[in-house]
């Protein structure tokens, strides 16, 4: 039965208003908005904006109960506490803001339960994008911990087996994203988190690709932190956000410091405020926080298990639709594994970027590239892919639109002589 998402929600987005016509299939990379985030963030310029947190004036009482609302409606939207929640400038800088942290209890800066030493492991695996790859490598390289990582196979796909294997005692971090930006794999959360727990190491979830696109419920996956984008689920670009327990993230050394994270400040040192806050330091993207939580409104109205729903028949349209063309690979697990609502290939003979202009020419959007994940490709053989990502305006008549351009790829460039 078709979902009431696709078609009909992009009247809610003004981009398509203004372009009716496009094939937007580039939400993994970043979404289009829908007026109800633009409005609230507007509506809150307008009206309401003064500062946060500082000063005892009605307007900064304002101001500051929208932007704590804000973070009440991030943090339900992921089954989190609002004292869960840190505001960071994407999911890159949360991932920095937790290595960053480490690095300075590894050098006897805060909480040693956080310190890293030699002799320590880092777990990844090797399809993560380079957000959730070099903050580890640069806390590997501070502290002589040791990385290691999960290999892929010749689809780009890891195994829980793979994976285990390497865990052991000296384990301290797992870090996984939850949904493969490339392959669109989806992550065993629970069993990796078992694991885990198992060798008392740390989990770090890049739930950049998922929060958007599925019920997502941070507590009970069990994850320690986790990370995630708002410009990538409907919201505005300037802000991500940081997931941690709470008595984790009130123990993490917070990575930068100065105004308005601090309790008491002497000549000598400073004394940091409780999570969230004191990860917060200096003036925060207050209006985009407020379009962050209005998309966390906006996706919760639209029920996430629909969301989840509507995107899962995507994702098998976009699997079928790719593997029905000749000359075209599809990156990823196979037909049938889970898999979110997003398809990487390689066209024999045409380069990822001609094939990218190509679709361009014909009103798809697509991305192109090696996806900020260097080391899968290089696994796959290959420096560069072409990726179609949908997202809840998404419909069966993009990913047709995509196929029939797809069928004409190989003939346009002579690849198929
Ligand atoms: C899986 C994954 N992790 C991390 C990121 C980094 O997100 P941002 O650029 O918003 O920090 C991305 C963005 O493409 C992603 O897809």
């Amino acid at each position: 039965m078709p979902t009431a998402l696709g078609a009909p929600v992009r009247a809610d987005f003004p981009f398509f208003q203004a372009h009716p016509d496009a094939v937007y299939l580039d939400t993994g990379a970043t979404s289009q908005r829908p007026a109800a985030v633009l409005d609230a963030e507007v509506d809150f310029v307008r009206s309401d904006y003064a500062a946060v947190h500082r000063g005892s004036s009605m307007a900064t009482g304002e101001a500051t109960w929208a932007f704590e609302n804000a973070r009440e409606q991030v943090a339900g939207f992921v089954g989190a506490g609002e004292r869960e929640i840190a505001w960071a400038q994407n999911a890159t800088d949360a991932l920095n803001m937790i290595s960053l942290g480490m690095a300075d209890a590894s050098a006897g800066v805060g909480d040693d339960r956080f310190a890293l030493r030699e002799g320590d492991e880092i777990v990844v695996t090797q399809a993560e994008h380079h957000a959730n790859l070099i903050p580890w490598q640069r806390l590997a390289a501070k502290t002589g911990a040791t990385l290691r990582w999960a290999p892929v196979d010749e689809s780009g796909v890891w195994t829980i087996d793979g994976l285990r294997e390497l865990v052991s005692s000296r384990t301290r971090i797992i870090a996984f994203a939850h949904v493969s930006n490339v392959t669109g794999l989806i992550a065993p959360v629970a069993d990796i988190v078992a694991i885990a727990r198992e060798f008392g190491a740390l989990t770090v979830l890049d739930a950049c690709q998922s929060v958007p696109h599925m019920p997502v419920d941070l507590a009970d996956l069990g994850v320690d932190f986790a990370v995630f984008s708002s410009h990538k689920m409907l919201g505005p670009t300037g802000i991500g956000a940081l997931y941690g327990r709470a008595e984790l993230l009130d123990a993490l050394p917070p990575a930068r410091t100065g105004g308005s994270m601090i309790t008491v400040v002497s000549m000598e040192q400073a004394d940091f405020l409780p999570a969230p806050h004191r990860f917060e330091a200096g003036t925060q993207p207050v209006s985009q926080a407020v379009g962050f939580g209005a998309a966390a409104a906006y996706l919760q109205g639209l029920g996430m298990d629909e969301v989840f729903r509507h995107e899962h028949e995507i994702a098998s349209a976009l699997v079928e639709a790719v593997e029905s063309v000749p000359g075209v690979r599809l990156i990823g697990p196979a037909a049938g594994q889970p898999r979110a609502a997003l398809a990487s290939f390689l066209v024999d003979g045409v380069h990822a970027h001609d094939v990218g202009q190509f679709l361009d020419d014909r009103g798809i959007t697509v991305r192109t590239g090696h996806h900020c994940a260097q080391p899968l490709h290089r696994a796959l053989g290959t420096a560069a892919s072409t990726r179609a990502s949908a997202g809840v305006y998404s419909s069966a008549d993009d990913v047709e639109a995509l196929r029939v351009a797809l069928g004409d790829v190989r003939g346009f460039f002579g690849a198929d002589r």
